[in-house]
C-alpha cells in the first residue's frame, strides 16, 4: 500500500485525536500509584478515551482484549491489564494507548516511574524519550524515512541502550497500522522519501540489556530475553515541509 497523504481537513481531525490522546495520557500518569493493578490504569484510561466520545482503537485490535497496554519493568510492548497484576514502588510501567475520533486514528505511548525507581531505570526512561526527539530531527520533507530510524539508535547505543528490532513503528490515519514501517535502528536502504502530509507513531522501545525479545504465552506481552528493563516512547507526528508537528502532545 502506498503511503498516503493526508488533506488539511484530515490533519485537522487528526489533531484532535492526537489532543484528546494526551490528555488520556495526562490522566493515566496522575493516577499511577503503587498498589494498584495494570488492570485499574487501564480503565482510567479506557473511561478518560470514551468521556470524550473517542474509541479505544486497541480493543478488539486482532483479539486484544483491552484498551490500553500497560508493559512492566521487563515486559516492552503489548502487556494485558490484568486485575492480579499489582504495580508496585520502584517499577516503571509503559503505557500505549490509540484513540478514534471521527474515524482518525492517533497512537502514543510513555514510560512512567511508580515511586522511586532506580538511577539506571530513570536513564532508560530519559533516554528512551529523547531518542524519540533526535528521530524527529530528521522528520521534514526531503528527508527519508531511515534517517529517522538510525538518528535513534545512534542515540540509543552511545548511551548504552540497545533498540529493539522485531517491533517497529508506522504510518498511521484511517487505520492504526499504514505503510510504511519505521524501523528504530540503522537501515542499509534510505527508504522512501519523507512528504508533507504524511502522519507517523514513532516509536522507540529501548532495552537496559539486549535487543532481543520474546513473547510470553498469552501471545501478546513482549518481554527482554535477558530480563532487562525496557522502556516505550511514542508519539504520531506530522510530516510537514519544516518542522514536524507532534499530534499527540499538549501544546
Ligand atoms: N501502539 C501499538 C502499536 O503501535 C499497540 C497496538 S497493539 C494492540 O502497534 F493490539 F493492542 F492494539
Ligand atoms: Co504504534
Amino acid at each position: 500500500m502506498a503511503i498516503t497523504i493526508k488533506s488539511e481537513r484530515e490533519i485537522e481531525i487528526m489533531r484532535e485525536a492526537g489532543r484528546i490522546l494526551a490528555i488520556v495520557h495526562e490522566e493515566m500518569e496522575k493516577a499511577l500509584k503503587p498498589g494498584m493493578s495494570t488492570w485499574d490504569i487501564n480503565k482510567i484510561g479506557e473511561n478518560v478515551i470514551r468521556s470524550y466520545g473517542c474509541k479505544p482503537s486497541f480493543l478488539g485490535y486482532n483479539g486484544y482484549p483491552a484498551a490500553i497496554c500497560v508493559s512492566v519493568n521487563d515486559e516492552v510492548v503489548h502487556g494485558i491489564p490484568n486485575k492480579e497484576h499489582i504495580i508496585r514502588e520502584g517499577d516503571i510501567v509503559s503505557l500505549d494507548a490509540g484513540v478514534i475520533y471521527n474515524g482518525y486514528q492517533s497512537d502514543a505511548a510513555r514510560t512512567h516511574a511508580c515511586g522511586k525507581i532506580s538511577a539506571e531505570a530513570q536513564k532508560l526512561i530519559d533516554v528512551t524519550r529523547q531518542s524519540f526527539y533526535e528521530g524527529i530531527k530528521f522528520a521534514k520533507e526531503g528527508n527519508h524515512l531511515h534517517d529517522i530510524s538510525a538518528a535513534i539508535e545512534d542515540y540509543v547505543v552511545a548511551h548504552g541502550f540497545s533498540c529493539v528490532r522485531d517491533l517497529v513503528g508506522h504510518g498511521i490515519g484511517r487505520e492504526m497500522h499504514e505503510d510504511p514501517q519505521i524501523p528504530n535502528y540503522r537501515q542499509k536502504k534510505k527508504g522512501p522519501r519523507l512528504e508533507a502530509g504524511m502522519t507517523l507513531a514513532i516509536e522507540p522501545m529501548v532495552n537496559a540489556g539486549r535487543y532481543d525479545v520474546c513473547w510470553l504465552d498469552d501471545d501478546w506481552t513482549v518481554v527482554t530475553e535477558d530480563e532487562s528493563l525496557s522502556a516505550h516512547y511514542e508519539n504520531t507526528i506530522l510530516i510537514t515541509k519544516g518542522e514536524p508537528e507532534i499530534l499527540s502532545i499538549r501544546k
